[in-house]
């Protein structure tokens, strides 16, 4: 496969088929600041760049709305999985809207196209062998007479000792668990203590693709050294082969008789939720060109590529046992690249829900605007190690960088350009002046390297290319001086503000796949009617003699106040 081509400014002659595939989130809590730096916001920075471009980019997810994180919810609250899974698909949903996340369809697992697909997926690796049935030892709930899932257990962590171990995993150690190994298991839907028993399940055949694998990821030097090393990690171990049903009645069918009783295993379908979303995007109104089968173009077109964005924890799950279950199904694309972040933690510790430890999304929105965020969370994005959010680098990076480098230059630029040229783009000079010219040169070929940085999926450099690109809008206003030149040599400062405005332009462009809000704002400021992502990969120039309207400051001041009240919000 050839490496990514290097940008150019403009718009794709040959647009390639792009998917965007984001995490699924369990539908069991509200979304949190980590979950978006990790996922949610890195999709679709890239997603609109690429729309810029004017590849054809399809983004979509939807909420998993299995999973024992949604049923041991609705147990506690004492209603049904489905209520918990539909309050929170709101939720995700409403967050997306005001965060300006851009799915083209956010939908669920809980949908009769995604049973289908899951069932079919499921079918065809059966009839090729992949998958087997065989018999496995569980915890049973004599109590409740029901199988237990591993996180309805718990006990003492085989590994450190600690006594609230779940069967999954050790939130002590962070030991991955087999709930088989817990010393002094207890249910946790009653407290007994559960009995070994016998129960026929449906294997995926890993171990048969442990080759195909190490051979299919051998040529991806494009990926990051972290998912790399940990595929390789996993691969050189030998995989074994996984139970891919479960014991549980909240859950995709098994579409076979005798099997009533049992689900297929939420990770098994959860990941079948790209495929499916896909084909839901292809056969409904969303889709302009009304060819159900247009799914084909992301899944069945060699050129395709499919970036697959995801947190640290879903690694295998997306390089190991989605690309075999692909593979045995065959003719389906394989992923392109899996850029997975790693945490981001709040205040210095790992986000937690029951200590109330996180920055809920919700909760944000309701108090403050959506591009500050997305600057913080871009500026500090945990691609190749944890990052940590604190409200006073919040606040720090919003006035001192956001706002001091960018929302006032282009509050400063437009504001003069008004007062003094008749609330219009001044006539430029015949020629600009070498400096402007040099601008303006500038700003364009940021096009190229803020480009490279979107492709390669660097998001924070990206972001830093294009602020050091206002950095020098900045200087060059400030060494030429148009509120002095103003007064005696009106040319000069018309050459300045034309120059300015024309890499306000081009800036808020470049800065648009970030801060997509206050990007159009700005790019509407310096005369633009049009909208900024139909423009392109490429600095618009601005026209002589076009209306500027009157503009609002385009990022407001944060008061040092909200850190002290910002931090007594969390915790508690
Ligand atoms: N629901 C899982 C989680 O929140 C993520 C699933 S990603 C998927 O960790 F694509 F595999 F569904
Ligand atoms: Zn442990």
């Amino acid at each position: 496969m050839s490496p990514p081509e290097p940008s150019h400014s403009g718009r794709v002659e040959t647009p390639r088929a792009i998917l965007v595939a984001v995490a699924w989130p369990y539908a069991n809590s509200p979304l949190h600041a980590g979950q978006i730096a990790g996922a949610y916001l890195p999709a679709d920075i890239f997603t609109r760049y690429q729309r810029m471009r004017g590849q054809r980019v399809l983004m979509v997810s939807g909420s998993d709305s299995h999973g024992t994180p949604v049923t041991v919810r609705a147990e506690q609250e004492g209603v049904t999985p489905k209520e918990i899974f539909e309050r929170f698909h709101r939720s995700f949903l409403d967050t997306f809207e005001r965060f300006g996340i851009s799915f083209d369809l956010f939908t669920s697992t809980d949908t009769e196209n995604h049973v289908a697909v899951a069932q079919d997926i499921f079918l065809r690796l059966l009839e090729q062998d992949f998958l087997y049935e065989a018999e496995q030892e569980l915890l049973f709930d004599p109590a409740v007479g029901r199988f237990l899932p591993d996180r309805y257990v718990e006990g003492t962590c085989p590994r450190c000792g600690y006594e609230g171990a779940r069967g999954d995993q050790c939130d002590n150690c962070q030991s991955t668990l087999d709930a088989l190994e817990l010393i002094d298991p207890r249910s946790r839907l009653s407290d007994a203590t559960p009995e070994r028993r016998w129960s026929s399940h449906f294997f995926l055949r890993l171990s048969a693709f442990t080759e195909r694998l190490a051979e299919w990821m051998e040529p991806r030097g494009h990926w990051r050294p972290a998912v790399r090393n940990f595929t390789f990690g996993w691969l050189r171990e030998g995989l074994r082969d996984r139970a891919i049903t479960r014991d549980i009645l909240w859950g995709v069918p098994i579409p076979l008789e005798g099997y009533e009783q049992k689900r297929i295993y939420v990770w098994f379908e959860a990941v079948i939720g790209y495929l499916s979303a896909t084909k839901e995007w292809a056969a409904s109104e969303l889709n302009e060109s009304g060819d159900a089968n247009a799914w084909e173009r992301w899944w069945r077109d060699p050129e395709a590529r499919a970036f697959y964005f995801i947190g640290k924890d879903n690694v295998p799950f997306h390089t190991v046992i989605w690309p075999a279950m692909l593979m045995g199904y065959g003719g389906l694309n394989l992923p392109y690249d899996v850029p997975a972040n790693q945490y981001l933690t709040m205040s210095g510790a790992k986000a937690s829900s029951s200590r109330n430890w996180a920055l809920w999304m919700p909760d944000y929105l309701s108090r403050h605007d959506p591009d500050p965020l997305r600057y913080m969370l871009t500026a500090t994005m945990p691609e190749t190690s944890d990052s940590d959010f604190t409200w006073v680098e919040f606040v720090r990076r919003n006035n001192d960088e956001l706002l001091a480098r960018w929302g006032n230059l282009v509050n400063r630029v437009v504001t003069f350009a008004r007062r003094h040229f008749d609330d219009r783009v001044p006539q430029p000079p015949a020629a600009l002046s070498p400096e402007s010219e040099a601008l303006l040169t500038r700003v364009d070929e940021a096009f190229g390297t803020v480009g490279d940085a979107f492709e390669a999926v660097q998001l924070r450099r990206a972001l830093t290319a294009a602020m050091a690109v206002a950095q020098e809008a900045n200087r060059y206003l400030d060494d030429r001086a148009p509120w002095a030149a103003i007064r005696t040599d009106r040319a000069h400062a018309a050459d300045t503000l034309f120059t300015a405005l024309n890499a306000i332009s081009g800036i808020a462009s470049l800065l648009a796949p970030v801060l997509p809000f206050t990007s159009a704002e700005a790019w509407r400021f310096v005369g633009h009617e049009a909208e900024i992502q139909a423009a392109g990969w490429r600095r618009t120039p601005v026209a002589p003699g076009a209306a500027l309207p009157e503009p609002r400051p385009l990022i407001r001041k944060l008061d040092e106040s909200i850190i002290a009240d910002e931090e007594a919000r969390i915790g508690g």
